[in-house]
């Protein structure tokens, strides 16, 4: 069962990764800066503040405790660079040749409220201040720290990680077949996918509270396989919502998967099937955590929150 108060714990880490996000995106330029155009800081903001479960930088903050990590900004700061690449994604993901999305947290998609080639902007723009914050020296004071995060984020986000995962997407909806014949994914190609596309934001989160915590080797693979199922039962959770939940408590389209073709193991296996595959990842991730005392409790409660999520 999830924690009764699991909520609480989530709006709390996401209302100071959300104050340190406003502080980031204000409309002073930073030294090397020139100037931050209204429309763009406005669409930005528009992105990266209204609303979401924040459940990257929670998986982050809570892998740096279970690492015994001291109390610092720091993973916190890392936390709220994190977040700006998933909404980044987001913003991507929701235009009109991506997946064509209206309704986002609730609130118009960034291309509905400003223009598409604003979204554009708003996600380079978002993807690009990731890195700035990630490198700041406040996040941890050995520069050496510093690069493996900042290598390890560009890894999870880019041509191998999530952006390459969305190219696959989009690929298996069959866009670029030449002969008319779609592509047709076998259960085991949606599990990469689906690892690189969201997963692997996912594992970078727990990877990243390691790294800064200072985390054995063990604590780090163990961690590893906690992200890597969460991962997985992050998405195939997410497609299930699409079926079955409504519009108003996601705060987005549903019924989106079917009607675009996509492919998910809800559409190969059927929605029992996939239920089971969530529950599985979920025990996989509980026991990856088994060497762990109370101190990962939070991850056990996020990953058993992943499984049961309703938005
Ligand atoms: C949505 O992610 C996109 C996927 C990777 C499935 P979240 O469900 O974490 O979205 P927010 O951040 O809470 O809005
Ligand atoms: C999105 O997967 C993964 C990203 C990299 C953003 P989806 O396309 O299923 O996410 P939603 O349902 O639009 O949030
Ligand atoms: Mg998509
Ligand atoms: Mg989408
Ligand atoms: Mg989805």
């Amino acid at each position: 069962m999830v924690a009764p108060d699991f909520e609480t714990q989530l709006t709390a880490v996401a209302l100071q990764v959300e104050q340190l996000l406003d502080s980031l995106l204000m409309d002073t330029a930073l030294e090397g800066e020139i100037v931050r155009p209204d429309r763009l800081l406005a669409s930005m903001r528009h992105a990266a503040l209204a609303g979401g479960k924040r459940l990257r930088p929670f998986l982050l903050v809570s892998a740096h405790k279970a690492c015994g990590g001291p109390v610092a900004d720091g993973a916190l700061i890392a936390a709220a660079a994190l977040e700006c690449v998933h909404c980044y994604s987001l913003v991507h993901d929701d235009l009109p040749m991506m997946d064509d999305d209206d309704l986002r947290r609730g609130q118009p998609t960034v291309h509905k409220a400003f223009d598409e080639a604003t979204a554009i902007l708003a996600g380079d723009g978002l993807l690009t201040l990731a890195f700035d914050v990630i490198a700041s020296p406040q996040v941890h004071p050995d520069p050496r720290v510093g690069l493996q995060l900042v290598r390890g984020l560009a890894r999870a986000s880019g041509v191998g990680g999530m952006v390459g995962g969305q190219m696959l997407d989009l690929a298996a909806e069959g866009r670029h077949t030449h002969g008319g014949q779609p592509l047709k994914l076998l259960p085991e190609a949606i599990r990469q996918l689906q690892a690189m596309k969201t997963g692997a934001l996912l594992l970078f989160a727990v990877e990243a509270g390691a790294i800064l915590a200072g985390a054995s080797l063990d604590q780090r693979e163990a961690l590893a396989r906690y992200g890597r199922s969460l991962g997985i039962a992050f998405q195939i959770a997410d497609d299930v919502l699409d079926v079955e939940a409504d519009s108003a408590t996601l705060g987005k389209a549903v019924g989106k998967d079917e009607a675009k073709g996509k492919a998910t193991l809800v559409q190969v296996l059927g929605i029992e099937a996939a239920r089971r595959e969530v529950q599985m990842h979920v025990e996989a991730a509980l026991a990856a955590l088994a060497r762990f005392g109370p101190e990962a409790d939070p991850l056990r409660d996020a990953v058993r929150f992943t499984g049961a999520r309703k938005r």
